[in-house]
Order: structure tokens, then C-alpha cells, then sequence
């Protein structure tokens, strides 16, 4: 029996992705920290005719990931790990973003990687806000390459650029890079032994996570908005429309890389930053 598994399945885009994968038949694993809208979530999922497995589970508790290895192991061999489970920056300080968003996806690839088969795809969630880093040479850039094993890697994150990384919003773009460069990463250890690995960056998508971002840093938000060339928010589904494809045969040799799906903007961030180059060398 083949079982894919969602984490952060209560939320929007984890929703649409166990609602899209369940189509596939099998058994559909799904997990979140909230129990509540995980079970509305499996009652939608049963009335499709789904077979429902649900798992309450916290990304930052690493026993807890191994738990929910086992269960998946025990379902059945494994297709597609979403690794949807997040948070945003007006959801917690500099360490849950590290935890939740960067170890929670390492820890996620790191206990699934073991069940990796032909046909295992793990997806992690990125952000486009990564983009808006000069990443490369960067010391965080070089942390988080590191193995995130290592005890201490939050601590001496807080201590890079004198508390820069501290800033929630800094924090969350190095936690969402960090996951890229995770899923380039360990795209050489599932490689190994058949399955790939990829992440996804979505841009601004429809949600509460976006509605709570928008009360806290409703200018950042407008503005990113501003500079969509689509002109829109993406719907969650638009988000999953993309990871049924990348977890699907069709993306069979696609693996280590990242998937933007955001409307543009991070196209438009690259000409805009030329453009303010472009403008200073003018004016020197
Ligand atoms: N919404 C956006 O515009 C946007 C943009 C870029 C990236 N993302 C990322 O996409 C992913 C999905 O976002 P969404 O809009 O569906 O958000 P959402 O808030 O609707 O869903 C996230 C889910 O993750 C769960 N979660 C949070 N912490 C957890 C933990 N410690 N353990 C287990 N589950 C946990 C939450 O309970 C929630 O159900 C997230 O990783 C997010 O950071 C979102």
C-alpha cells in the first residue's frame, strides 16, 4: 500500500495538498499541531472516499517526527512527504522560526529519508521571502549548510551580524532560504536510494497565515502585493496544482532544486534590484 503524508495538513496550502494527493488512492497520512482543523480536514478527505490516517505532531520535536516515520513505515511505502508545517513572522520570535520552519523540515527529511524508495518525493516549504537575501558568503548562509545536528547552530545564528538574525523577519527569510538549501542538500541522500527531493517558494497565497502578516506588516505585505506582475494573491490549490506535479511521475528527474510559485515577484525583485543598481551607479 502506497501512503503519502502532509504535515501542517490543518493549514491552507497542507489542506489542498492531502485533498489533491488522496486522489492517488493509498493511505493518506496527514498531521498538524492543531486538532481541530486536522479532523476536519480527515472528515473532507473520508467523504472523498480517502483512507485516513491522522497523527497529532509537532515538527519541532524530533521524536515526534521519528513517531510519525513509523506510522507512515508501518502504512505502507511511501510516495510523497509534503512538509507543509510553518510559521510566519508574526507567529512567533526568531527561534520558533528556526525550529519550526528550518529544523522542523530538516528533522522531517532527515527521519523520512530512511523510507526513501523509487517513487519517494519529499517537498519542502521555502518562501519567496528568501529571495529577497544576498545569500552566498553570507556567515548565516554558511551556518546553515552546516549540519543543523550540531547543538548549537541556533545560538550561533543569534550571534551572526551582532543580533541581525534576531529580527523576526530576517530570521524567517534565513529560515525559508534555509530550507532551499536543505532540499538541495539532502536530494544527494534520498538520491541514494531512489527518491528525490525538492522545494517549493510560494509567493503570497490566500490564507490566515497572509490575513495575520497583513494586521502586523499590512505595508510590507501591500507592497510585495504591489509588485506581483500577476496583480493577485495565489489561492492555496494554485500551490498544490504544483506539488501534485513535482510528487507525480512526470517530474521524475527533477530533483535538489527550488519551485517558485509566486506570481512573478521573484523575477520582479531580480529587475527591481538591478534597476536600484543600475540608479546608484547613475548617480555616483
Ligand atoms: N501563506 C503564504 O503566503 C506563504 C508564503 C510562503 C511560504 N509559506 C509557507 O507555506 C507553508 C504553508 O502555509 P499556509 O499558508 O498553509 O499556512 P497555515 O498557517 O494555514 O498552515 C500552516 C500549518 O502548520 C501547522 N504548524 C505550525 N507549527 C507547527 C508545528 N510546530 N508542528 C506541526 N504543525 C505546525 C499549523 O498548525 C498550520 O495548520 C508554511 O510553511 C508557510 O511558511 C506561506
Amino acid at each position: 500500500m502506497r501512503v503519502n503524508v502532509v504535515t501542517g495538513a490543518g493549514g491552507a496550502m497542507g489542506r489542498c495538498c492531502a485533498l489533491r494527493l488522496a486522489r492517488r488512492g493509498g493511505v493518506m497520512l496527514i498531521a498538524d499541531r492543531r486538532p481541530e482543523p486536522l479532523r476536519a480536514v480527515a472528515a473532507e478527505l473520508a467523504d472523498v472516499g480517502a483512507e485516513v490516517v491522522v497523527e497529532i505532531n509537532d515538527v519541532t520535536d524530533g521524536e515526534s517526527m521519528a513517531r510519525l516515520a513509523a506510522v507512515a513505515g508501518d502504512a505502507g511505502e511511501i510516495g510523497a512527504v509534503v512538509l507543509a508545517a510553518g510559521i510566519s513572522p508574526a507567529m512567533g520570535d526568531w527561534r520558533a522560526l528556526v525550529e519550526v520552519n528550518f529544523l522542523g523540515t530538516w528533522r522531517g527529511l532527515r527521519a523520512f529519508a530512511p523510507l526513501a524508495r523509487p517513487g519517494a518525493v519529499a517537498v519542502g516549504f521555502s518562501s519567496m521571502a528568501g529571495m529577497f537575501l544576498a545569500a552566498g558568503g553570507h556567515d548565516v548562509d554558511a551556518a546553515i549548510r552546516e549540519n543543523p545536528e550540531v547543538p548549537d547552530l541556533v545560538d550561533r545564528l543569534a550571534a551572526i551580524d551582532d543580533g541581525f538574525f534576531t529580527a523576526p523577519e530576517a530570521a524567517y527569510r534565513w529560515s525559508k532560504l534555509g530550507v532551499a538549501r536543505l532540499c538541495e542538500q539532502e536530494a544527494a541522500t534520498w538520491g541514494a536510494r531512489g527518491g528525490r527531493v525538492v522545494s517549493v517558494s510560494p509567493g503570497l497565497i490566500e490564507g490566515p497565515m497572509n490575513a495575520l502578516e497583513m494586521q502586523d506588516r499590512g505595508h510590507l505585505i501591500r507592497s510585495l502585493f504591489d509588485r506581483t506582475p500577476l496583480g493577485r494573491m495565489g489561492q492555496p490549490d494554485e500551490v498544490a496544482a504544483v506539488v501534485e506535479f513535482l510528487t507525480s511521475e512526470a517530474a521524475s528527474f527533477v530533483s535538489g532544486c527550488d519551485i517558485r510559485i509566486d506570481g512573478g515577484l521573484g523575477a520582479q525583485r531580480v529587475f527591481d534590484q538591478q534597476a536600484e543598481r543600475h540608479r546608484a551607479g547613475t548617480h555616483e
